[in-house]
């Protein structure tokens, strides 16, 4: 019986354990995490979602204050077209968000960063090269673009002098995307390295829509590697969503993938950026506590539980510090929700809002809690205490594993397996 430490996937000159941890935003894959990957042989994400948000509470720095000191005179104006980033700032906190995880790096393995398209930040060109390019100023090992079809953003970093050093990956959900993306990209002559292909079980946004559930990550899979052999590429693919146990891996690196891409299981592992609180939250959840809804302004689905503050909630949009989601015209599908019901409700009291949330808030004071499908078997992965609570996880330990696990087993913090 096979494990999946059988397998190895070489890329840059390096034969690496064939587990990547997935990025999560805002600051849940920590560095803390990917570099727990890396050490251990695999591949570890950051994510650039919100960085210098992220920054500050990681080095004291104080990007957001500077912000929203500058839009002050903006907040209670609906119109957010005047709230910008100022570039050369977030090319400094992300070339301090990764600069500083590269150089904690220790082992063989690899620290990539998710890059999200959806993080339009009132001027979704510029910004997405600045993060792109400051990143990789900053060492990154790879960048994983999500959240988007990127059909332009690898033109916006291609005179870069990492260009062909960097590993670039994308994330799909179908075949379709997967086309438009190399059609689009054909003129740089530089394919991905690795194809990420998300299924519909996956954690953060969905690259479906509410039909998810029709969809199958095995189905997906297939297609595309039969698309990539039938036009001669040689792409390493990476299945994403739903894989729980070493044996589910395994039955996909058998199927031919390069390595899979996991998430859940690391939501309640030390290293994870959640408050101890909330990943109580996620090891209690029950499987008609989750729910894949419209809430966030992106317009992707996104999957999460019932509970959390986030939905409903009527919060002040909150653009002046944050704005990671205005679109180039300083619009965001939240704004006008809020005020929908400032309209409704004009005393401003007891405003709730329950068809979009204030995603950047709400993910900044994490309580979005967006997670994978099988955030219910989570409470197989532990031991309860003596006070009801679970046990937290060490990320080695899970990622351990992943690596060694047969037969569906998992193993619990005391050593023992459970199947
Ligand atoms: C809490 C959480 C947050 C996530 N955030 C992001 C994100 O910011 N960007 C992204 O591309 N994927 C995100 N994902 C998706 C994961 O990177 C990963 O592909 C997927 O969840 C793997 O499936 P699994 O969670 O069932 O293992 C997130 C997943 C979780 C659980």
């Amino acid at each position: 019986m096979k494990r999946v430490d059988d397998f190895r996937w070489r890329i840059g000159g390096k034969d690496l354990v064939p587990i990547m941890i997935g990025g999560m935003g805002v600051d849940i894959s920590t560095a803390e995490l990917s570099l727990v990957a890396a050490r251990l042989g695999g591949i570890g994400h950051i994510s650039d979602a919100m960085v210098p948000t992220v920054s500050d509470r990681r080095f004291r720095t104080n990007f957001v204050r500077e912000k929203q000191k500058k839009y002050k005179y903006n907040v209670a104006n609906r119109d957010k077209s005047d709230v910008k980033f100022d570039l050369d700032r977030l090319a400094e906190a992300t070339k301090l968000h990764v600069g500083r995880t590269m150089e904690a790096r220790q082992g063989e393995g690899l620290i990539f960063i998710n890059c999200m398209e959806k993080l339009t930040m009132n001027n979704p060109r510029e910004t997405l090269r600045v993060r792109l390019s400051a990143a990789m100023d900053g060492g990154i090992d790879g960048i994983t673009l999500s959240a988007g079809l990127h059909l332009g953003s690898l033109a916006l970093v291609a005179d870069h002098p990492r260009f062909r050093d960097v590993k670039f990956g994308i994330i799909v959900s179908s075949l379709r995307a997967l086309a438009l993306f190399l059609r689009k990209n054909a003129r740089l002559d530089r394919l991905p390295d690795y194809i990420v292909v998300e299924g519909p079980l996956a954690g953060g946004h969905l690259g479906f829509g509410m039909d998810w559930a029709q969809y199958d990550l095995k189905t997906i899979v297939t297609e595309i590697h039969r698309f990539l052999a039938q036009e001669g590429l040689d792409i390493p693919l990476i299945p994403a969503g739903g894989i729980f146990t070493g044996t589910d891996a395994v039955e996909f690196l058998e199927a031919g993938a390069a390595a899979v891409q996991v998430a859940t299981r690391f939501t309640v592992t030390r290293e994870c950026g959640l408050p101890p609180k909330v990943k109580q939250e996620y090891f209690k959840a029950r499987e008609e506590d989750l729910e894949v809804n419209m809430i966030s302004p992106t317009g992707y689905p996104m999957r999460m539980l019932k509970n959390s503050p986030a939905i409903g909630s009527g919060i002040r949009p909150n653009c002046e510090a944050y704005g990671y989601l205005l679109d180039g015209s300083g619009n965001c599908a939240y704004i006008d929700a809020y005020n929908r019901e400032i309209d409704k409700h004009p005393d401003g009291v007891n405003i709730s809002v329950r068809d979009k949330t204030c995603l950047c808030t709400h993910m900044r004071n994490y309580d979005c809690w967006t997670c994978g499908q099988y955030t219910y078997r989570l409470k197989d992965t532990t031991r309860r205490l003596p006070d009801g609570t679970y046990k937290l996880l060490d990320a080695e330990h899970v990622f351990r594993d992943y690596q060694y696990s047969v037969d569906h087993q998992i193993m619990l913090p005391d050593g023992l397996n459970r199947s």
